[in-house]
């Protein structure tokens, strides 16, 4: 498993009696962007925090290595292959944006010749040139953010923790701050994302695990996990009312188990000429309308396979305890 950047069995952490993590298994290949979703308090920081050796984990968790390196015997060597940018700004606000990236070639025991070099490349990568000289005080959220990973990136990490990096930016910095991820993980970096935006997680992330109340409540790509759940369908559209008129009757005398008529949200179906029949979208249940459809003689001008969104998945997945694409608070 050595193309592993991250591998965890059985995260485990609590606090007294409280159990935060419940036995989380993770597994982040090398050069891909994993991203961990869940609502607040559903323990995405305490996972960032144990698997960046800033917090242990209860002893009676499994194995868990970063880097290919055991978190438990060689917190070091981990320490050493990645970077993280917290959910709230490591950045000083009374020194220049400069001046905080020169402290973390310091320490990064960067010469003071490579410091200045790291420094004016990544000001200029992430568009600070500019606002260098000004007091990281007077930015805006969007450019705190990227100074944020800009000093990151300072010791060169193979994989980078990011935890809500997105939170509180408006629509614009957020796009900007996914082509950087994007850049990040096509220059071979791992990037371990964690979100409560689930356009961002199926935007961005090549695999997406829901946590919950500390628990892995599913893992796979945003499409594996859109088929978990009901509501998706396969789309006939026509262009001839006859021929929709005719695969509409045969439609409705259909015993197929999943055929059934429905109308296209709230449009008439009649006139956008449009069916729906209900499917998870696995090759299987393709096959089987498409061999209905041809047994029956129905030929659609256009076919469409549409899956639920992640909205939808979130929402069977957890029960509803999230409010998708607005922080809220846990209360217990
Ligand atoms: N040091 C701590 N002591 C007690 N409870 C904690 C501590 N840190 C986190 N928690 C609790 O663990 C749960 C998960 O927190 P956290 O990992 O920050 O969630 P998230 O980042 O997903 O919002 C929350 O209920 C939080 O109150
Ligand atoms: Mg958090």
């Amino acid at each position: 498993m050595t193309n592993l950047a991250i591998a965890a069995n059985g995260l485990r952490k609590s606090y007294g009696d409280k159990t935060v993590l419940g036995g989380v298994d993770l597994a982040v290949e090398e050069g891909t962007i994993f991203s961990l979703l869940g609502p607040n308090g559903a323990g995405k920081t305490t996972s960032v925090k144990i698997l960046s050796t800033l917090i242990s984990p209860d002893p009676a968790s499994g194995e868990i290595r970063v880097g290919g390196h055991d978190l438990a015997t060689d917190p070091q060597a981990v320490r050493a292959a990645i970077g993280v940018t917290g959910q709230f700004s490591a950045v000083d606000g009374l020194i220049t944006g400069e001046e905080n990236m020169l402290l973390m070639a310091d320490l990064h025991h960067l010469s003071k010749r490579e410091g200045r070099k790291v420094t004016a490349e990544l000001l200029e990568r992430f568009d600070l040139t500019e606002a260098a000289k000004k007091p990281a005080s007077t930015y805006s959220g969007g450019m705190k953010r990227r100074l944020d990973l800009a000093m990151t990136l300072v010791g060169n990490p193979r994989i980078i923790f990011l935890d809500e990096p997105t939170t509180g930016l408006d629509p614009r910095s957020r796009h900007n701050m996914w082509q950087i991820i994007r850049e990040l993980v096509s220059d071979g970096v791992t990037v371990f994302l964690t979100t409560q935006l689930l356009d961002e997680a199926d935007e961005l992330a090549d695999r997406i695990a829901v946590l919950n109340d500390g628990k892995i409540a599913a893992q796979g790509t945003a499409e594996e996990l859109k088929r978990l759940i009901p509501g998706g369908h396969v789309r006939l559209r026509f262009t001839d009312p006859a021929a929709y008129q005719s695969a509409a009757s045969a439609l409705g005398e259909a015993t197929l188990p999943h055929a059934r008529l429905r109308s296209r949200g709230g449009t008439p179906v009649d006139e956008s000429l449009t069916l729906q029949i209900p499917s998870d979208g696995s090759q299987r249940e393709l096959r089987s309308i498409l061999d209905w459809l041809d047994s029956v003689g129905i030929e659609a001008d256009e076919l469409t396979v549409h899956t639920p969104d992640l909205d939808d998945v979130f929402f069977a997945l957890t029960g509803g305890s999230g409010v998708p694409n607005q922080p809220r608070e846990t209360v217990r």
